[in-house]
């Protein structure tokens, strides 16, 4: 394997790669055309039928966004007025509907990894998908397992659930199905190398004061990528989701969405996916060009946000007529949409959206952008139901014990009880008096960005601690906050006073068009924010019942505190969400016995998690670049190959019963033999007619909205309808070699119809332990299992399997699950395919990643 790159990686930051020498894409053309494949046939049969009878314009108008606020969704393409179709709402986010009302605020994705609870993070997709459903919502844009978490400090990577491929993998399933289940199309996002936010956009960058013209580009080999960062993406595949964003990075220095090689080939060929690619904002860099790489929708349509031209659109109708996109492809993307629409249930459960996300008045602008057609806006339709209950449970089923001496879980019969911190109380100016979360005032719930919703309210812990004393206490308790975290002093006495002292700390990130306190979304370090660690130490100098409770998106460092014997217990309850406070003291009082486990590593540094974000540029004003040379080796497996000492580890949580593992079985199934896929596909099919410029021209007699996108040709001279002064000699747009070629294309030999060769998901083993609670309280353990491959360039261990279980005390419970032959699989580069290499493989099963009693070789597969 011819790494360059990976080698140069390790050379001085400053030192500038010729352009020789930098990262290259290889081109994948033709872009695969959909076929109906695995559970996509009846779908893809009528979206056939729909398509088949449009006409060009109306083929367009699905792929290409209105314009930036130009609708009521943060991206909502063209209609089909003749077919009574208005046009598809995209709306944030992937944790509730974002810039709305009456709606909920969920947990983010990091807490749904940490209950490693399957069906709680299908519930909370399914209650997510009804409210977006309700809301007129087509497609939520979300789940995320890019970032996938290759750097604590990246600033989105709460969004997504964790660095274990596995655990997102299957989280991204489960809550993809509960989306889908509700009738809104999901959207895995972002595809991919997404890994941090500077750089992420030249012009975001140059905000910053870094003048660089190109975004980063994260520059993955092969290994990692099918090892790593694609897997979950895989998941998401398996479970049907109905389209893929592609990211703002640059892979290999080719853009996300404009990438034949992660589209076409990996995303389109291999994982065989029948839905569609939507850019993220601003992420479509160029017409023809992303068209032929495999891109499918265009948002929000324009070329910057904002303004009135478009790649797509106008300029899609023009490269249909001017040859430079077939037919086929431009079928193939309206295909791609109406299948991932039918394939939900849209056509059952539509409704027309009526909330706006530019305004919570309720009347305003139908077109915000340009100010147009005050209509009634906002119906004000509540979409909650009783989803209070479930992100209340997800909360505290998210909430890791990560240090209990015996202070745990509190009686009603306090003397005192001090509640110290910020992080406890409400932000002054509201729940959501930060747009986008913009800030970190008040208890923290959610991080910042288009990834987050409107509160309907925030339960604070201070609200929920003082609730519980004052319902449920036995009347004698006192209970005061300190919500200041600068006056020492106050802190300092009501601490001494306590019998108990809860200190709420925090740290914050997010996305990067929001700079809080210097951190522009990605985190500058990996300290708590606020003075979080003083307020502690100060804390626990004064009570030795000293309980610490952190919001936090991902690791921080807690060495300097952490085993002070004045700190009885350390609670991680990560981003959770409205219902905050009550999730805490449902876990704080022992009504949910903790059953969380951290879905990433505490490390005693930064510099132990190796991986580190990029944030001085490195490449001139060119891309800078983002080399991943650490390979497959991040978070545990970073830790575990270096034998660096974690302080809390990957999977590990308390509880406040015993759990103990014991007679591990392995069974070899009778599995098939692996084949590689092979055989071709059959021809493009064209579903329609290009026509004469002249069907193209604006319609007369309707009424023409100022800089909003549309389909139609100005004139039938191409070049000055286009307004293109480049047209017909941009470089982006020149056609690669086989990019229009509609004939049948060779089947690679890893690729299958849902995510890859049907062989890989083979189960080949079967594997059983007994699990025992042998305390005295009913609780939820999580057996892990983790499987070395034994080659000499694997990861020590990697997690394959797990389940959330609940034993009642004495009760012993037998956990069985299965390997597929993907789970003990390696990615061959030279042959493009799976292997299973010949090496000894062992499974290992226990409640973390370093707590492993069991263990047991695995019978030499097939
Ligand atoms: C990036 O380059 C590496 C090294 O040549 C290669 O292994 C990998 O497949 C490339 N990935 C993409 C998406 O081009
Ligand atoms: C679709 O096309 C078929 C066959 O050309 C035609 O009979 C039908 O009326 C069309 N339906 C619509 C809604 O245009
Ligand atoms: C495209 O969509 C716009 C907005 O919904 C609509 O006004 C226009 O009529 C549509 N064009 C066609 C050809 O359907
Ligand atoms: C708003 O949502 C309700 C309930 O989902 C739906 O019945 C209604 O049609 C929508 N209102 C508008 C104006 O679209
Ligand atoms: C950024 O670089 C360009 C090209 O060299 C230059 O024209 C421009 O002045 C620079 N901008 C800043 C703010 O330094
Ligand atoms: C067509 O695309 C080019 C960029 O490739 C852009 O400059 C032009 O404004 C677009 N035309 C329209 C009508 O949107
Ligand atoms: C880390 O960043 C936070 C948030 O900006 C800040 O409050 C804190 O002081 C920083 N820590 C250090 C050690 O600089
Ligand atoms: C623990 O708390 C007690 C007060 O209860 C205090 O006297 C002592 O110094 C504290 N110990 C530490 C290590 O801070
Ligand atoms: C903690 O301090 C209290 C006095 O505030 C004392 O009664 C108690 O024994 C101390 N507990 C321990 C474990 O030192
Ligand atoms: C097309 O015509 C409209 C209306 O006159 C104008 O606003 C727009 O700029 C024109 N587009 C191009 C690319 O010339
Ligand atoms: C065809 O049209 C597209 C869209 O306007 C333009 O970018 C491209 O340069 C044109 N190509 C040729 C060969 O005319």
């Amino acid at each position: 394997m011819k790494l360059g790159w990976l080698e140069a990686g390790t050379l001085a930051a400053a030192s500038v790669a010729s352009a020789a020498d930098l990262a290259y894409s290889p081109p994948f053309y033709p872009s695969p055309w959909s076929t109906g494949a695995g559970d996509w046939a009846e779908a893809h049969k009528r979206a056939v039928e729909f398509v088949s009878n449009l006409t060009l314009a109306e083929k367009v108008n699905l792929t290409t966004g209105a314009g930036w606020e130009q609708e009521r969704c943060v991206g909502e393409t063209g209609g089909i007025p003749r077919l009574g179709m208005w046009g598809m709402c995209m709306q944030d986010s992937p944790l509730g509907i974002r810039d709305s009302d009456y709606n909920s605020g969920f947990a983010a994705g990091v807490n749904v990894a940490a209950t490693w609870d399957k069906r709680l993070a299908y519930q909370r997709g399914l209650a997510m998908g009804e409210e977006h459903r309700d809301k007129g919502v087509d497609v939520q844009l979300g789940p995320v397992a890019g970032p996938l978490g290759r750097s604590p400090d990246g600033g989105r990577v709460w969004e997504g659930f964790s660095p274990d491929p596995v655990l997102t993998g299957a989280m991204m399933a489960h809550t993809i199905k509960g989306i889908q289940d509700a009738g809104v199309i999901a959207c895995a996002k972002h595809f991919i190398g997404n890994e941090q936010e500077h750089f992420r956009q030249a012009g975001e960058a140059q905000g910053y004061g870094d003048n660089i013209t190109e975004s980063l580009s994260s520059n993955i080999d092969d290994r990692t990528m099918h090892e790593l960062y694609l897997w979950p993406f895989v998941d998401a595949v398996r479970a049907g989701v109905g389209s893929v964003m592609c990211s703002y990075n640059q892979i290999n220095n080719s853009y996300g969405c404009s990438n034949s090689y992660t589209l076409n080939k990996l995303l389109k060929s291999e994982l065989g996916f029948q839905g569609f690619v939507m850019s993220d904002w601003g992420a479509h860099h160029s017409g023809v060009g992303d068209a032929l790489a495999g891109l499918d929708m265009s948002m929000p349509g324009d070329v910057i946000l904002g303004s009135p031209y478009s790649f797509w659109g106008t300029n899609l109708t023009i490269s249909a007529l001017n040859g430079t996109i077939p037919e086929w492809r431009i079928d193939d993307m309206a295909v791609r949409i109406m299948a991932a629409y039918y394939k939900v249930g849209r056509d059952r459960v539509r409704v027309p959206p009526n909330f706006s996300s530019w305004t919570r008045d309720e009347y305003g602008f139908e077109h915000f952008m340009v100010s147009e057609n005050m209509i009634k806006l906002n119906e004000r339709v509540n979409v909650q139901r009783d989803h209070a209950s479930g992100i209340r449970k997800l909360g505290a089923d998210s909430t890791v014990l990560l240090k209990n001496k015996g202070a745990l879980p509190l009686t009603h019969n306090e003397r005192f009880i001090g509640i110290l911190g910020e992080d406890a109380g409400s932000n002054p100016a509201g729940a959501n008096g930060c747009a986008d979360r913009g800030c970190d005032d008040g208890t923290l719930a959610m991080g910042w960005g288009s990834g987050t919703a409107n509160f309907p309210y925030l339960i604070t812990p201070e609200q929920a601690i003082q609730n519980e004393v004052l319902n449920y206490g036995n009347g004698q308790t006192n209970v005061f906050a300190v919500t200041n975290n600068s006056n020492t002093e106050q802190i300092a006495a009501i601490a001494s006073q306590s019998s108990v002292a809860l200190v709420f700390v925090n740290a914050d990130s997010g996305e990067g068009f929001i700079n809080v306190d210097g951190n522009e979304g990605d985190r500058k370090n990996l300290t708590l924010w606020k003075n979080g660690e003083h307020l502690i130490k100060t804390a626990a100098q004064n009570c030795n019942n000293t309980i610490v409770v952190m919001h936090t998106p991902n690791a921080v460092l807690v060495g300097d505190w952490y085993d002070n014997e004045n700190i009885t217990g350390i609670l991680w309850a990560g981003l959770p969400g409205q219902e905050s406070g009550r999730s805490i003291a449902d876990v704080l009082y022992g009504r949910v016995n903790p059953g969380a486990k951290t879905p990433f590593t505490w490390g005693k540094t930064r510099e132990a998690y190796g991986a580190p974000l990029l944030t001085k540029p490195n490449n001139g004003q060119g891309a800078p670049q983002q080399n991943f040379s650490e390979g497959v080796f991040i978070d545990y497996r970073n830790f575990d190959k270096n034998n660096e000492e974690p302080i809390f580890e990957f999977g590990f949580g308390l509880s406040y019963t015993k759990f103990e593992f014991s007679d591990i079985e392995v069974t070899a199934l009778n599995a098939d033999k692996y084949t590689e896929t092979t055989g071709k596909t059959k021809h493009a099919p064209v579903l329609g007619k290009i026509g004469e410029a002249s069907d193209y021209l604006f319609p007369k007699g309707i009424k023409r909205i100022r800089q909003y996108l549309y389909p139609y040709i100005n004139s039938t001279n191409l070049r000055e309808a286009s307004g293109d002064p480049y047209y017909g000699e941009k470089a982006e747009d020149y056609i690669p070699a086989g990019a229009t070629n509609g004939s049948p294309q060779p089947l690679l030999p890893a690729s299958g119809p849902s995510g890859g060769n049907p062989g890989l998901f083979e189960d080949l083993y079967q594997v059983t332990v007994t699990v025992t609670n042998t305390g005295s309280v009913p609780g939820d353990e999580v057996p892990q299992l983790y499987v070395s491959l034994g080659g000499e360039d694997e990861p020590v261990k990697v997690l394959r399997a797990f389940d959330r279980i609940t034993i009642a005390p004495g009760q012993k419970a037998q956990w069985t699950t299965t390997l597929t032959r993907r789970d003990i699989s390696s990615w061959d580069v030279p042959s493009q395919n799976w292997v299973v290499r010949d090496t000894k493989k062992k499974a290992y099963v226990g409640n973390s990643s370093r707590h492993l009693p069991l263990s047991i070789e695995l019978p030499a597969a097939k």
